[in-house]
């Protein structure tokens, strides 16, 4: 079985191939980032057309260096939602019409489960059940994972996503787009304690999350500073990860507790979070076996869609010839 997968639900552009019996065989990504940063955020057009532009030719060169042709394919995975729409609908009209013309199935997959399988991707690999920390730009839930297609969500945020706090706080900042990063990097020369920034939801009793009230407070802090230098941007990014962070790992030290788990899978684009990592690993104790992705498969990539594409083509899924995205799409209601 050899599984093209197609990531196409928001700023990049990524294939990639998964063999059954040799595994990952080799990813290709095209970063938008240049394109959307003078703009400070996505431009949901720009997207589409650049992903036109883009998808061929990566398809092209994934399979010149991993020297295979479009014949040796048996099944194309591809990104079905939740995302921009019209981003979604190049890379699922893209897939079915490759799938149609080489007489191969295609599936539709959804991109906060191949978020979650990404770990997969490595060495050691989690077992179910497992607890699932889910933090992307899009979302931020806890989710327990009893097998492919078996999410209960124990808690999500009520309003932003921590990697939409991360953005928009660094676009307060004048910091450039996507903000997760840059924030991160600068909260290092940021004094601890500077600031004391509220951390959300603590103490709510439940498992869920709110970070639009951090964004705000941040807001608010930088308004007030007298100085408005690096350094102080510097405190403010450091206060407003030590919130952020203290915050996803309390409430998924509380779901661990809940559920018992003893592998705990961290995923999505701010698990790229060093001091996310670092912290998280102290406060659950060498008992819990955490699971991350590598770095470059936090992010969106083609190689956690070809993964979980496999799985699922294994289950027996199929679908019929039809182009049908979710811009939002529940994974409850997978
Ligand atoms: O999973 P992802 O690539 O896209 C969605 O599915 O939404 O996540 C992108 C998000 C952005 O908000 C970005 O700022 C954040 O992940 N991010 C980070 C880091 N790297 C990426 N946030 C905090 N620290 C990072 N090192
Ligand atoms: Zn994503």
């Amino acid at each position: 079985m050899l599984i093209l997968g197609i990531e196409t639900s928001c700023d990049e552009t990524a294939v990639a191939l998964y063999h059954d019996q040799h595994g990952l065989l080799g990813h290709c990504l095209h970063s938008q980032i240049s394109l959307h940063q003078p703009y400070g955020g996505v431009i949901p057009e720009l997207a589409s057309r650049d992903h036109i532009r883009r998808l061929a030719p990566l398809t092209q060169s994934l399979l010149e260096t991993t020297h295979h042709t479009y014949a040796d394919l048996t099944g194309i995975a591809y990104t079905r939602g939740p995302g921009l729409l019209g981003a979604l609908l190049v890379g699922s009209s893209f897939a079915k019409s490759l799938a149609f013309s080489l007489n191969i199935p295609a599936l539709g997959i959804h991109h906060l489960e191949s978020h979650l399988f990404a770990p997969f991707l490595e060495d050691t690999v989690p077992r179910f059940p497992f607890l699932a920390l889910l933090v992307s730009g899009g979302h931020t839930l806890l989710i327990h994972v009893a097998g492919l297609g078996q999410y209960t969500i124990l808690g999500e945020t009520v309003d932003d996503s921590a990697g939409e706090a991360f953005d928009k706080t660094a676009k307060m900042l004048g910091l450039s787009y996507p903000g997760g990063p840059q924030i991160a990097k600068l909260a290092t020369q940021g004094q601890a304690g500077y600031f004391n920034f509220p951390k959300p939801m603590l103490h709510s009793g439940n498992l869920n999350f709110s970070f639009s009230g951090l964004k705000t407070h941040a807001l608010q802090t930088w308004q007030k500073c007298a100085i408005k230098d690096n350094a102080t941007k510097a405190h403010i990014a450091h206060a407003f990860q030590e919130a952020v962070v203290a915050t996803l790992i309390h409430k998924t030290k509380l779901a661990v507790d809940h559920t018992d788990a003893t592998d705990v899978v961290i995923a999505g684009g701010v698990s790229a979070n060093q001091e996310l990592r670092t912290r998280m690993r102290a406060t659950l104790g060498s008992h819990i076996n955490i699971f991350y992705p590598r770095p470059e498969f936090c992010t969106d990539n083609g190689a956690m869609v070809a993964y979980t594409g496999y799985l699922r083509f294994c289950a027996g899924q199929t679908e019929d010839r039809a182009i049908q995205c979710r811009a939002r799409w529940p994974i409850s209601e997978i």
